[in-house]
């Protein structure tokens, strides 16, 4: 059974039982700031399980692309994915737990679906706690059903309950089916939902039927809901009896390049083995997520800095394979033939997705080599590396901190984060850091021209903000030495007037020479002056809020420069839609 396969008959078979087919979601949610990616089927669909009404009806079915970066530290076990189709059928207060178990049973079970072995299956449902009762009703379905009480296992929240994907929002208690691989129990206690491999989990059944509230309690939905999910890859690999996920149709191809690529004759080593398991997982993430109509290009922020570091990961991995060519481009390809029929966004957007890979393996390869060679320096000579080295790596040689703590790990060395972050505190005017890897302005480096660059990102989105009205809000920036690139908020491509407007504007207000400055205050003191500031939750404490002049109020993490008439002549190269109500501007200075 192939991937393909078990997409198609899982449609069909919903579509039988009354469903409609409704297309996958984009791998970026809208609307909501809590998640960066769209971690699972019912994510986009959060609004109509909180009551309003779905345009397809109230039974739905799909195949999601779903990005899950949590863990990303397992990859490379048999089953850790960041990436991963998800299939799901949903009850929009219409059918519930007894339909809902009794489908998923028949589309496991009957010779005419997937004709698993009943007795390989074994199901879990929620014990109960003082919030929730136990799910004694979908016990009975399953007992009904024929499975056997020794097959039905009681567990905590922890285990049977999903939801919310965000912080608030549609959850419930589930029900998961698991399959009996056959292999040895690991241990006495060893029972669907124990790692070792003997139990997969093929399909999580979530009677949704609560709301989370911002003060942590629950309330019961107005109705009933079900939301299922399937992983494909796990079942896939499941129904064909392999080891691990690796081996399922869409990884076999791409582990099989990889291979070639590192010239490996041999059998596998461990090591090798995980690299080569991050390597495909990590391509198929950063290639759906670049093959996004979104067209997000890797950055320092947010979902652009997830990607990023997909693609060193990838990068990391491919020199310990000792691959010595560009490689990126050639994997994307092949994900991309392997896909584009069910996806077709990555054949329209494969121009993006391979002049991205390009440009970011270009760029790393370098940092890595000359990264990777002052570290096994300083290695050598002191047989550790502290934090301050960390930091040393980071801001003379690009090297990313994740990197250098991968690194370290594999020598068994802890690096204190602590020291690194004093460090960085140590060198605030050079550069800030809330969260270990994550920049907060989207300042690639800190040359003068970024510097000049960022003060001018501010007087423009104040211009824009000026000739095109006050509903014009930053939604993203990345700044690298030659150019920025600002994201906001606005429902059509600017005319030519209004381009000349806004760069004249900014123009003017560099000849007027403000001076630039900075203040410290709590995020609702800079609230109340006006400050403009999109990413005020992400900051704890005071905030730095600066000023140009009286021009614009921002909050910002710096560097600026000190008076505008340090900034240059400022030009408009061009603008783009990226997106419903999403516009984008590149500028210079010079
Ligand atoms: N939303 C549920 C899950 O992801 C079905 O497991």
């Amino acid at each position: 059974m192939e991937s393909n396969e078990l997409r198609r008959i899982f449609l069909q078979f919903f579509k039988e039982k009354d469903h409609i087919i409704i297309p996958s979601a984009s791998v970026m949610p809208e609307n909501d700031p809590t998640v960066l990616f769209t971690t699972a089927g019912m994510h986009p669909l959060q609004v109509y399980l909180m009551g309003q009404p779905h345009p397809a009806g109230k039974r739905l079915v799909n195949c999601q692309k779903c990005v899950r970066t949590g863990d990303i530290d397992d990859v490379g076990d048999p089953t850790h994915l960041t990436f991963f189709e998800m299939l799901g059928n949903w009850s929009l207060g219409d059918y519930f737990k007894k339909e809902a178990i009794a489908m998923s049973w028949e589309f496991l079970t009957d010779t005419r679906w997937l004709g698993l072995d009943p007795e390989k299956l074994s199901v879990t449902v929620f014990a109960g706690d003082e919030e929730v009762p136990r799910d004694e009703e979908s016990a009975n379905y399953w007992r009904e059903i024929g499975i056997p009480d020794e097959r039905i296992y009681y567990l905590s929240r922890e285990e049977n309950w999903w939801g919310p994907a965000g912080d608030t929002g549609p959850c419930g208690p589930d029900t998961e089916m698991f399959y009996d691989t056959g292999k040895k129990p690991c241990s006495e206690a060893c029972r669907p939902g124990c790692h070792c491999g003997k139990f997969f989990e093929i399909w999580n059944d979530v009677f949704m039927s609560y709301n989370k509230k911002a003060d942590g309690t629950y309330e019961k939905l107005k109705q009933h809901n079900v939301d299922t999910g399937m992983g494909i890859e796990r079942t896939v690999a499941v129904l064909n009896g392999m080891q691990s996920v690796f081996e399922i149709d869409s990884y076999a191809p791409l582990v099989k390049r990889v291979i070639k690529l590192a010239r490996i004759k041999e059998q596998l080593d461990q090591d090798q083995q995980k690299a080569i398991r991050i390597i495909v997982d990590h391509i198929r993430a950063a290639t759906f997520i670049l093959g996004d109509d979104k067209h997000l290009p890797p950055s320092n922020l947010g979902q652009g800095y997830v990607l990023r570091r997909l693609i060193r990961r990838i990068i990391r991995q491919g020199n310990l394979l000792n691959i010595k060519q560009q490689f990126l481009p050639e994997l994307a390809h092949l994900v991309i033939d392997m896909s584009k029929e069910t996806y077709p966004e990555l054949q329209r957007n494969k121009d993006f997705i391979i002049k991205n890979l390009t440009q970011e393996e270009q760029k790393f390869s370098k940092a890595l080599r000359r990264g990777l060679r002052k570290f096994n320096q300083i290695f050598k000579e002191k047989e550790t590396i502290t934090g301050e080295d960390a930091f040393l790596l980071f801001t003379s040689f690009g090297f990313p901190l994740e990197i250098t703590s991968e690194l370290a790990a594999e020598k068994g060395i802890f690096i204190d984060l602590k020291v690194f972050k004093e460090e960085f505190e140590r060198h605030r005017e050079l550069s800030r850091q809330a969260t270990a890897g994550t920049f907060q302005s989207g300042l690639a480096d800190h040359t003068e021209r970024t510097t000049r660059l960022h003060t001018a990102t501010h007087l423009l989105q104040q211009a824009l903000r000026e000739v095109l009205g006050d509903h014009v809000e930053q939604k993203g920036s990345n700044i690298t030495p030659e150019r920025t690139r600002f994201d906001f908020s606005h429902p059509k491509t600017l005319t030519t007037d209004e381009l000349k407007r806004v760069e004249a504007l900014v123009n003017q207000k560099i000849k007027e020479a403000l001076p630039v400055s900075k203040e410290i205050m709590t995020p609702q003191e800079a609230k109340k002056q006006g400050a403009l500031g999109f990413f005020e939750e992400r900051y704890k404490g005071k905030v730095s809020v600066y000023s140009v002049g009286n021009f614009s109020k921002e909050v910002c993490t710096g560097p600026h420069v000190s008076n505008t008439k340090e900034i240059g002549n400022f030009r408009i190269q061009k603008q783009k839609n990226i997106g419903v109500g999403l516009m984008r501007i590149r500028a210079s200075v010079d």
